[in-house]
């Protein structure tokens, strides 16, 4: 029942088709009892071009199945190279799909919209478009976002203004076919040349007056782009924000996130692209390019800070405890903790020794060379992620990276991680509110095995326990799209 792919770098548990290129995660939508997850897909090839939208379903967020593209570019229509980002609402027995219709010889996306009445098996799309034409002085524009509030369908669509701020833009609807244009919901401040000059794929949710804005940076210049994330509130159409925009995830491998309600809960889900972190080159040898993340439960905490955490129902993937060590660790020898699999979910309470850094170092070759560190630097408040020696091909990106600790984390008390690693991907989780998301290419088939290690002149305290996770049988291909 369970597969494990040949291809010792491409992932197990996390959603992707076994070949070719992903991108953003699209059309999150729970219908007919099942969680619908549909993405950014060529699959024709391991390059972004001539993007589909591909489709899994799931009924408990555990086992997916593929189903076939719900959305192919129409040859000659207004989306004849690519069907773009966007959403999709359940409606009765209907599915309607928002997304940017793309075209080579246009520089923006009109909106356009597409419906299924067997739940999502097949697609009719409306020959007109929803939004034909951008508001004025706008010079990006995509990426619909559509969610029902008070008794209206509203929606967000991502753009850059000719000034060069960013804006999400606003449009309302009684029946979901006509839109009117409300205005910037939200903008940059003044362009400062730094900043994005746009922002891709906003989502938003609400939990009780608050509102919780994300934004994909665009910097088409080759800047780093990354997601970024604004607490706010909602009043007439405007959104004023009470925070400034903080990152959402603090990896370098993390992207367009997209955002599903849970249904009868007061609860969101988030999915995001983890990029590849390694040369196009590579990439097209291996194949494929793209997985999306785990999906994560977003919440606000009572101080105001947006948190994620895998989600609950990803406890049932663990396969019986492979390993478990408690004890305290100095800097003359690290602690050999056990082996893991090549798919692991991981918990540590740290309690770091304030002198130094303190955590875990993953070993994913014999010799001990290979490895990627997880540490705690109490006294910056620091989480890093070290791939510098991850990953041995010099095609690979390597780094280091970290996130803040919560204010309880700063001082020399229990620090809680939660690891998931799916092979060539880990999410590094701090204190159920902090994540991180990376990207790694280990050579070895070998047995992976942790450590636990400080750098400080005292001691560290840790309890670390370790489950292998079950892969999951979604290899198969969809069915194949027409050319
Ligand atoms: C974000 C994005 C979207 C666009 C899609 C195209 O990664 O650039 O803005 O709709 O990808 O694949």
């Amino acid at each position: 029942m369970s597969t494990s792919p040949a291809d010792p770098h491409l992932p197990t548990v996390h959603l992707r088709p076994p070949r070719n290129w992903i991108n953003d995660p699209n059309g999150l939508v729970f219908h007919d009892g099942h969680y619908h997850v549909f993405f950014q897909y060529n699959p024709h090839g391991p390059q972004h071009a001539n993007m589909h939208w591909g489709h899994y379903r799931s009924p408990d967020l555990i086992t997916w199945e593929p189903l076939p593209v719900a959305l192919t570019p129409t040859p000659g229509g207004h989306d004849a190279d690519g069907c773009y980002s966007g959403n999709a609402v359940s409606e009765g027995n209907r599915m309607v799909a928002f997304y940017s219709a793309h075209r080579n010889d246009r520089w923006w996306q009109p909106i356009t919209t597409a419906e299924s009445s067997d739940n999502g098996r097949t697609w009719a799309k409306r020959p007109h478009l929803l939004i034909p034409e951008p508001p004025a002085g706008t010079t990006m524009y995509r990426d619909p976002y559509v969610w029902r509030q008070d008794e209206r369908w509203r929606m967000l669509v991502g753009s850059a203004l000719d000034d060069g701020r960013a804006a999400a833009q606003l449009y309302e609807s009684d029946d979901l076919e006509h839109w009117t244009y409300r205005g910037p919901f939200h903008t940059s401040d003044a362009a400062t040349g730094t900043g994005p000059i746009g922002w891709e794929c906003p989502q938003y949710a609400t939990f009780g007056g608050q509102g919780v804005l994300i934004l994909s940076d665009w910097t088409p210049q080759g800047g780093p782009s990354h997601t970024s994330v604004i607490i706010g509130q909602e009043k007439d159409g405007r959104f004023t924000a009470a925070t400034a925009l903080v990152p959402l995830d603090h990896g370098p491998d993390f992207y367009a996130p997209a955002l599903l309600k849970a249904p009868g809960e007061d609860r969101w889900l988030m999915w995001g692209w983890a990029w590849e972190a390694r040369d196009d080159a590579w990439a097209h040898e291996a194949g494929w390019a793209g997985v999306l993340t785990l999906p994560r439960e977003v919440s606000l905490t009572a101080d105001g800070t947006v948190a994620q955490r895998p989600a609950r129902e990803l406890l049932a993937l663990r396969g019986p405890r492979v390993l478990y060590g408690t004890g305290h660790v100095s800097r003359t020898e690290p602690v050999e903790l056990g082996q893991v699999s090549h798919t692991f979910d991981l918990t540590a309470t740290l309690v770091p020794d304030t002198t130094g850094t303190s955590g875990l170092r993953l070993i994913t070759s014999t010799d001990g060379s290979e490895y990627l560190d997880i540490s705690l630097d109490p006294t910056a408040g620091r989480l890093a992620v070290d791939r510098t020696h991850a990953s041995p091909d010099t095609r690979a990106r390597g780094g280091a990276y970290t996130a803040p600790c919560p204010a309880a984390a700063r001082l020399h008390t229990p620090v809680e991680l939660r690891v998931i690693v799916d092979r060539s991907i880990a999410e590094v989780y701090l204190a159920d509110e902090q994540v991180l998301t990376l990207r790694f290419y280990p050579s070895t088939d070998g047995p992976w095995r942790l450590q636990a290690r400080t750098t400080g002149t005292g001691r560290s305290e840790f309890a670390v326990a370790a489950w292998n996770l079950t892969p999951q049988d979604i290899r198969q291909e969809a069915e194949p799209a027409p050319r």
